[in-house]
């Protein structure tokens, strides 16, 4: 849950280290250093400087980018990329194309999908092969924070968990890339990116507009997530009734959640100075200078409310919508003393659906993916589901292991291809 205190250099430099070093025996680091994004237009990389992704990522690496504004039913000013079509293309013809769209992880952005170059990066092998890409980025983070009438000094501004991703922002996103191509949607999630697309398929969301699904490090049941910061984190929220108060900022990089780490690691007696593969498991795959890239950009904020309801995913080992802790507040909320469950079980049998998860996860146990499996995968049609396990892989080497491509991003590609 809580990626923070990365940020501390001393801590940085261990991590670095610590994952070169595991990297280097799992992996020998195929692309080391090989690599350097350019960026013309802005040589020293002012991370206080705002231009959006699309300059800051995309179009100096020779892609064609359009920005857009998606304004969500409540309020929120979402800046959204489309790769339109590949390096190689001389004439564009986007309308005929097959569309993706590329939903991030917690505490992610768009361009956390962008640390390698463009023949190791997921949008941009899509868009060679032929995809018009579209990109998002979920509100509270850099690209994303303007609201029509909230500020993110606001606390109110803060009042959401995934249940407003899943009713409020994703319809938001995919009415608008629905309307702009007139094609129906390909959707690839990572990590609270497939919560969200499981969610909303069970919601009857989505339908008549989404042709097919990839979920990658998928997230339904917590229970077994191995990450011991989560694991203490979410048991540091159990029995602590939320209040207005919790309605706030989680900036991972801000000194009130590095306090909370250091808190949980003092008082568990935790070793935290490998904090990422910590939470994220031993990512085998990873290329060091794309891992320091994604430090200098990642994580970015979320909400507060949004961790404590990952916490409870964990805590319950079930999904339902965010619990306010005592039963008049849920009574206020949803007209009943318990929050509604969302049930997965709802999730159309004949939605093509690719899952990919890794043995190192953990965050995204085995255990708890072949749970999900299980439980609410059992009927869905033959051959409308498509499942890759990868002994080596954790949550991060989805989104920048070196070999993702040849592991992964062919899979999902010819699996959009499909024409089920
Ligand atoms: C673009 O696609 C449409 C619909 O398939 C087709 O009729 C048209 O000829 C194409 N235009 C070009 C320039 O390829
Ligand atoms: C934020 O949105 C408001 C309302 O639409 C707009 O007036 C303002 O210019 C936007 N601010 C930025 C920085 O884009
Ligand atoms: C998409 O088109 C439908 C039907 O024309 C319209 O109701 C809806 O508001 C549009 N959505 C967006 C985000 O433009
Ligand atoms: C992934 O691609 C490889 C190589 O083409 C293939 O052998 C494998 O069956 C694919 N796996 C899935 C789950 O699509």
């Amino acid at each position: 849950m809580v990626f923070p205190n990365l940020m501390n250099s001393r801590v940085l430099i261990l991590c670095v280290l610590v994952l070169a070093t595991r990297n280097y025996q799992a992996c020998a680091f195929r692309n080391y250093k090989t690599w350097t994004p350019s960026n013309p237009n802005n040589p020293k990389h002012d991370e206080t400087s705002f231009r959006g992704l699309c300059a800051d990522s995309i179009t100096t690496q020779g892609y064609k980018c359009q920005e857009f504004e998606v304004i969500t039913k409540d309020g929120y000013i979402l800046s959204i990329q489309r790769i339109p079509e590949g390096r190689s293309e001389l004439s564009s013809n986007v309308t005929k194309k097959e569309t993706v769209v590329i939903q991030h992880g917690i505490m992610m952005d768009g361009s956390s999908w962008f640390m390698n170059s463009p023949s190791q990066n997921l949008p941009m092998i899509l868009a060679d092969d032929g995809f018009d890409v579209w990109i998002t980025n979920t509100r509270g983070s850099k690209y994303s924070r303007n609201h029509t009438s909230l500020d993110p000094s606001n606390e109110k501004y803060w009042d959401w968990s995934w249940d407003e991703l899943v009713s409020d922002e994703m319809p938001a996103i995919i009415d608008f890339v629905f309307n702009q191509t007139g094609q129906k949607i390909n959707y690839l999630g990572h990590s609270l990116g497939t919560l969200v697309a499981l969610v909303s398929l069970s919601e009857g969301n989505w339908i008549n507009q989404v042709k097919s699904v990839a979920l990658l490090s998928p997230i339904a049941y917590l229970k077994n997530m191995k990450t011991k910061l989560g694991v203490m984190s979410a048991n540091y929220v159990y029995g602590k009734k939320f209040t207005p108060r919790d309605i706030t900022e989680f900036d991972p990089k801000g000194q009130r959640v590095l306090d909370f780490v250091d808190g949980i690691c003092n008082h568990y007696g935790l070793n935290c100075n490998n904090l990422f593969s910590a939470l994220t498991g031993e990512n085998c795959c990873l290329d060091e200078a794309a891992f320091v890239r994604f430090m200098k950009v990642e994580p970015q904020p979320t909400s507060n409310k949004n961790v404590i309801h990952i916490a409870h995913i964990f805590l319950s080992d079930s999904l339902a919508k965010f619990d306010y802790g005592r039963p008049h507040l849920n009574r206020f909320h949803y007209g009943q003393p318990k929050p509604p469950i969302y049930d997965l079980s709802n999730i159309p049998n004949d939605i093509p659906i690719f899952m990919s998860y890794g043995g190192h996860d953990a965050l995204s146990d085995p255990v708890d993916v072949n749970k999900l499996l299980s439980i609410h995968f059992q009927n869905h049609d033959k051959g409308k589901l498509s499942v890759q396990f990868i002994e080596e892989y954790a949550h991060a080497d989805y989104m920048m292991a070196v070999n993702a491509n040849e592991l992964v991003y062919k899979n999902v590609s010819s699996f959009f291809k499909q024409k089920f």
